[in-house]
């Protein structure tokens, strides 16, 4: 049976696994009421079908999809990752944590767009996990997302990913269970382009992260404060361990988070012992930045440096020349650097919080900087959304969409929810697609708290302009308070995909959504959204 089919309204509503769970029709009209109190955007999200089916993990059509990507003797790549508790060195401290093969960041897992990717998880914690391939457009059923497509792996389990991995690009991996993300789990994935000109002498991987773990509060704890909190704005946005305050981020439109982590890392070090990148006076340096955080955007700079930015989230845009950017939760960026002689610091400061995380970039001899440097970059030009174009060679062609789903961010007023459209991810609405339609997902944030949204499965292109199709490409987008914008996509990726806000306490607390591809019962039925009961 390649689909679950619907009766009356079935649709998937609880993560109590595969198959669907039944909710009713007073559901629906209380949820399209909620909606459309909640917002005034002009587009209508369409209601759920009860001819559709729900196009599941298993269904014949994520095989088809995965077979189209295939090319016939494409290598397999095969690598072994193993989830256990860990001890890692911070600055001379030994903290323990949960690490792949035993490092933070965990091993960098390389290969080449087309190629296949065999990667053993073998779990050695003491609960269950996944790995999700964060910004792969991979076959639904590989891609970790635990209770839409595949159980997790029981502790001392094990389970091999096998997947096409597609689009060249910057991407990373981690758990998507829990709070296991805000320990040391997580990592790099490079897919290499065959046909990229590689204008660079040296590549440097940057992924960065706010770290409790071993030294503050568990992530547990910091839920659990969190919830007690009762919102962030009846606290007036208290930093746990510090105050972070509302006006802390103009970037980001107010608040850079509620915790104040007790380190910053990049690569896994802290500031007090950061990496060094080394390299020679002239050459060209290309960052691959990646954050790996729970709860923190960082503003990232090499001091006595400009960068030229060259892909958002893997996908290659225009090139832009900017002192500083802002990266957040989930989201990458690649840079270009020609370097200057000397010894430069390569400062990540987390973003509206206290503390930064550290590197060095070394052509000559000299003094290190101090860990708490802050080079003037960090105040000069900022990249912005707007000014960022998708390069022609992954743009959208120009096509109106065939379906708009709104998806209001709330949250964090009376209580600890955070949720999509009025509802959390127990009790969320899925936003139906069908193969082969554009999607419009108009991302509206009403709360007072920015929330980089991630969509699984797909990479989106951000509608900048009034007229659209002109923005970048990306699988994460950062949307402030009271902001709002389109993002399009092409549903050619069949699946049940998550759709959520990559703050992981937003994320846990609720801020998740389903994007559900579904197909029809009876053959020849046209647009979905016009059918309704
Ligand atoms: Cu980094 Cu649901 O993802
Ligand atoms: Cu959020």
């Amino acid at each position: 049976m390649a689909t679950t089919p619907h009766r009356n309204q079935r649709r998937p509503r609880r993560r109590v696994g595969w198959p669907t769970v039944e909710w009713s029709r007073r559901q629906v009209l209380a949820a399209a009421a909620t909606t459309a109190a909640g917002l005034a955007l002009g587009a209508c999200t369409s209601r759920p079908d009860r001819r559709a089916r729900v196009v599941g993990p298993s269904a014949g059509v994520v095989g088809q999809a995965e077979a189209r990507r295939r090319r016939p003797g494409a290598p397999v790549r095969q690598v072994a990752l193993t989830a256990a508790p860990a001890s890692v060195d911070l600055a001379g401290r030994t903290v323990t944590t949960w690490a792949y093969n035993d490092t933070v960041p965990g091993p960098l897992v390389r290969l080449r767009a087309g190629e296949v990717l065999r990667a053993r998880l073998d779990n050695r914690l003491g609960e269950p996990t996944t790995i999700h391939w964060h910004g792969v457009a991979l076959r639904n059923d590989m891609d970790g997302a635990p209770g839409m497509n595949r159980p997790p792996v029981a502790p001392g389990g094990r389970f091999a990913y096998e997947f096409t991995v597609p689009d060249p690009g910057t991407y990373w991996f981690h758990p998507h269970v829990g709070l296991q993300l805000d320990r040391g789990l997580y990592g790099p994935l490079l897919v290499d382009d065959p046909a990229e000109p590689g204008r660079y002498d040296h590549e440097q991987v940057v992924v960065l992260d706010d770290w409790t773990d071993g030294i503050g509060p568990t992530p547990e704890q910091l839920q659990a404060w969190l919830a007690a909190q009762g919102g962030m704005m009846g606290q007036g946005g208290m930093g746990m361990m510090g105050q972070s305050g509302q006006d802390a981020s103009p970037v980001l439109g107010g608040t850079g988070g509620q915790i104040d982590y007790p380190l910053y890392l990049l690569n896994g070090r802290p500031p007090a012992d950061p990496p060094t990148i080394h390299a020679r006076p002239g050459e060209r340096l290309r960052l691959r930045v990646v954050n790996a955080a729970a709860e923190t955007a960082f503003r990232l700079a090499l001091g006595g440096h400009r960068l030229t930015v060259t892909h958002s989230d893997g996908l290659p845009v225009a090139p832009v020349t900017v002192d500083a950017l802002v990266v957040g939760m989930g989201e990458r960026y690649d840079a270009v650097i020609t370097l200057a002689d000397g010894v430069f610091p390569l400062v990540a400061v987390a973003e509206g919080k206290r503390g930064q995380a550290l590197g060095v970039v070394r052509t000559a001899a000299g003094a290190p900087p101090a860990a708490a440097v802050r080079p003037g970059e960090l105040d000069g030009r900022l990249l912005t959304l707007e000014e960022l174009r998708a390069d022609p060679r992954v743009a959208l062609p120009a096509r109106p969409p065939d379906r708009t789903h709104r998806v209001v961010l709330l949250g964090g007023m009376r209580d600890a929810r955070w949720t999509i459209n009025g509802r959390t991810f127990d009790d969320a609405i899925p936003l139906d697609v069908r193969e082969g339609e554009r999607v419009r997902l108009l991302l509206a944030n009403q709360s007072m708290m920015f929330h980089p949204v991630h969509l699984h499965g797909h990479s989106f292109q951000v509608q900048t302009q009034p007229g659209g199709g002109v923005g970048p490409r990306k699988d994460t987008v950062i949307v402030r308070p009271m902001e709002q914008f389109a993002v399009d996509l092409e549903a050619a990726n069949p699946g049940q995909w998550m759709l959520h806000c990559h703050n992981l306490y937003h994320q846990q607390a609720g801020m998740m959504t389903t994007l559900s591809y579904v197909s029809w019962r009876q053959a020849g039925r046209r647009s979905a959204h016009r059918l309704g009961p």
